[in-house]
């Protein structure tokens, strides 16, 4: 559990079906191709995914201010959504849970992290270098929205903290 100045206070649990309205919200403001509820809701149903959200509490108001969901396979982890509410951006919130996926994937004896990201995503691409990713190489026109290409980052599970 912890707070920021405006007194919220934001805690990590599992991700549950109940969760699901808002967090359709959420990916509907912060992605061209939002998941649909099936995508979670078989997310939720996999062994190996992972499905966390962070939860704010402010007075009797609980909303959930962002989620991460990756999968364990073998000695990899590979990011497969991440997102915060918009109000609750730029707080660090992300890169919390970036760091609870490494911890969880040192402690699965996992030691490597991938992700694709689209190219022109400069915030998302920030947060991973400064969570110690490296790009790795790209995938041509991987996004069939917008035939984008992605980049693929690599990150060594024990590489620790912030690379600024
Ligand atoms: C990308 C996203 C998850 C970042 O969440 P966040 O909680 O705001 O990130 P953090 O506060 O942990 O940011 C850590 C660092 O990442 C970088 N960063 C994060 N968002 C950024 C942005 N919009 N522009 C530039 N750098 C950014 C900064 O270096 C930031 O540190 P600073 O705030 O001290 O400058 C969030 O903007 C989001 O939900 N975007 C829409 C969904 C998305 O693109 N997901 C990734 C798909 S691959």
């Amino acid at each position: 559990m912890s707070s920021d100045k405006t007194g919220q206070l934001f805690s990590v649990d599992l991700m549950k079906e109940e969760d699901l309205p808002e967090i359709l919200a959420i990916e509907a403001a912060s992605f061209v191709t939002p998941w649909t509820r099936g995508m979670f809701q078989d997310e939720l149903r996999l062994p190996h995914a992972q499905c966390l959200v962070i939860r704010a509490r402010q007075a009797e108001k609980t909303q959930v201010a962002a989620y991460i969901i990756f999968w364990l396979v073998a000695d990899e982890v590979h990011l497969h959504n991440i997102a915060v509410r918009g109000e609750f951006r730029r707080k660090g919130l992300a890169s919390g849970l970036m760091n609870l996926m490494r911890d969880i994937a040192g402690q699965a004896g996992a030691d490597r992290q991938t992700l694709e990201v689209r190219e022109s995503n400069t915030g998302a691409i920030n947060l991973y270098r400064r969570c110690g990713f490296v790009v790795k190489g790209k995938r041509p026109r991987y996004y069939d929205d917008t035939r984008e290409d992605a980049l693929v980052m690599w990150a060594e599970v024990r590489q620790n903290g912030h690379h600024e």
